[in-house]
């Protein structure tokens, strides 16, 4: 059997992010709008440092406006409320995301609860997590609404009666990744730590989503022959002879690939449509905002 296709996630994120800087260029010639994506960044972890700095140059690439704020590692939950309230009620700021996981001292539910709905582009708030989940059109997480789309490009848009299995139960990813599949009427299940033979339950999957943070997890003797494998892992491995330590996925790639039909790699699959999925999310708040039509995906 042939090796499995590598889907290309920085070409998808390209062609999106290139669908986004047209669209940002009508709402400024035709409305006198600009959408405006405020990043909040606490303290120093060195991924979201970078994570943040990515988000930023891409805004102003696609011609949006930037509002970069960085607060010390020691600040209070009430100091980051006054910060969220400001953004809120800023007319040039049509998206908020604060960075996570933030530092013990603040309490990240009651932030993300804070944040204007139709400015939390993220669709963390409670208000899209439940819009999502009865069906109705709000904000989407950036990370599962990129999957979906790589997801629904290898089946020509139509992923009617699959089996879908998601390795993860978490707000930002596991579950509405779920949700996202079963609105394409796919027979979804959820994988997790307490799941009884994760192995049996991969192995009837024509789609595999995971999301749980285990290096390498996926075997390939895990997975159905065909199926499309969806990376959203994030994992460094220990340091190599040479002092290098290599970042990989949840999956085990150079097995998987033997068996899959299609799969991401990492980097350079799901990462990059993340961002461009947040920049597309941008623009929907600002249209909504302003009662303009919002662009379809
Ligand atoms: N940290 C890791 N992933 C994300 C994300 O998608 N959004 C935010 N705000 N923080 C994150």
């Amino acid at each position: 059997m042939a090796e499995a296709k590598i889907i290309d996630g920085k070409a998808f994120a390209a062609d999106l992010r290139n669908k986004v800087a047209d669209q940002v260029h009508q709402l400024k010639e035709n409305n006198n709008v600009t959408p405006g994506l405020a990043v909040v960044l606490v303290g120093e972890d060195p991924a979201s440092k970078i994570y943040v700095q990515n988000k930023n140059k891409m805004t102003i690439e696609a011609g949006m406006k930037s509002f970069e704020h960085k607060l010390p590692a020691d600040t209070s939950q009430k100091e980051l409320l006054t910060l969220i309230e400001g953004l809120n009620n800023d007319p040039e700021v049509h998206g908020i995301l604060v960075q996570l996981p933030l530092p013990n001292q603040i309490n990240e539910q009651d932030i993300l609860t804070k944040i204007d709905p139709t400015k939390d582009v993220d669709g963390f708030h409670i208000f899209n997590a439940g819009k999502l989940a009865t069906g109705s059109d709000g904000l989407v997480p950036c990370t599962p609404l990129g999957c979906i789309i790589m997801i629904k490009d290898q089946f020509d848009g139509d992923l009617s009666g699959k089996q879908a299995l998601v390795i993860g139960r978490s707000n930002i990813v596991g579950k509405p990744m779920a949700t996202l599949l079963l609105r394409e009427n796919c027979t979804v299940t959820i994988a997790h730590s307490r799941t009884v033979n994760l192995q049996a339950e991969a192995k009837r999957a024509d789609i595999i989503v995971a999301a749980v943070g285990r290096a390498q997890m996926v075997k390939g003797d895990w997975v159905k022959e065909g199926a499309i494998i969806i990376d959203v892992g994030m994992n460094r491995l220990p340091k190599d002879k040479e002092g290098k330590s290599k970042l990989c996925g949840d999956v085990d790639f150079d097995e998987v690939k033997k068996i899959a039909g299609a799969i991401t790699p990492v980097p350079g699959g799901v990462g990059p449509m993340t961002i461009a999925c947040l920049l597309q999310n941008t623009v929907t708040a600002a249209c909504a905002q302003n009662d303009l039509e919002i662009p379809k995906i």
